[in-house]
């Protein structure tokens, strides 16, 4: 559990919501429909979650001399929410992609993608070059790769945060036109 700690509660919580999902399509004997009262709850509860990955690790990340919580667990919660929210919100789907709420699923899935790329970039930046001997050629090859892998995550983050932000505006989008057509005009 200790290392990838986040990944295995990510995979336990999505087993449990698996669970539920299947007992009620086994009780309903239908697919959850996205605008029903199941389903609903998938999206909303799935993009409240998506919203918290959003928001809360970039507030921290911002506030340098908050003392609420370490850095490193407002990361880990980042990657909870953003794994656990897009599968609340696939479910959510009822399987059918059309138009604009398919581009959403489709920017959703290429987000989380994107931010297991970045995990894996930034687990490999050491925290600090303590330790490194600056003058001996390993210790220069160790700064070399922590450069590089900055450099990366740099380059990661500019095409990580435009796609959040699409997928925000389309969301947006999806959700007043879905509440204004399938709901109020029902
Ligand atoms: C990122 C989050 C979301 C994604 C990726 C998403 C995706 C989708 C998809 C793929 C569909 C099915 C479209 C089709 O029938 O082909 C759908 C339907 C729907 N969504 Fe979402 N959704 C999200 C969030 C939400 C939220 C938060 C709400 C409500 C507040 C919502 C309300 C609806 C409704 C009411 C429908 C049914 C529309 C209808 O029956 O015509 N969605 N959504
Ligand atoms: C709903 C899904 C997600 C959204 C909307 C999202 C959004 C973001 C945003 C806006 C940032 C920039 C934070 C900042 O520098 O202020 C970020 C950083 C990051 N995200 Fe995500 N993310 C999502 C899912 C994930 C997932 C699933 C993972 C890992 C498996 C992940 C890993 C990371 C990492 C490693 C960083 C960089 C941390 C840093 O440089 O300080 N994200 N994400």
């Amino acid at each position: 559990m200790h290392k990838n700690r986040e990944l295995w509660l990510a995979f336990l919580a999505i087993v449990a919501i698996t669970g539920i999902y299947a007992l009620v399509v086994w009780q309903t004997r239908a697919i959850p429909a996205a605008g029903g009262f199941f389903g609903h709850a998938l999206g909303i509860l799935g993009f409240l979650l998506m919203l918290m990955t959003e928001t809360l690790y970039s507030l921290r990340k911002r506030a340098r001399r908050a003392r609420w919580g370490r850095m490193a667990d407002w990361l880990q919660f980042h990657i909870f929410t953003g794994i656990v929210g897009p599968y609340l919100v696939l479910l959510h789907t009822s399987w059918k992609f059309n138009g604009l709420a398919g581009v959403v699923t489709a920017l959703t899935v290429l987000i989380v993608i994107s931010g297991f790329i970045g995990r894996y970039i930034y687990t490999r930046i050491p925290r600090t070059l303590d330790g490194v001997e600056m003058d001996k050629p390993s210790g220069k090859l160790q700064a070399a790769a922590l450069l590089s892998a900055r450099r990366a995550l740099a380059i990661w983050h500019a095409i990580h945060i435009p796609i959040s932000m699409a997928l925000f505006t389309a969301a947006f989008i999806h959700i007043g036109a879905a509440l204004y057509y399938a709901t109020l005009l029902r």
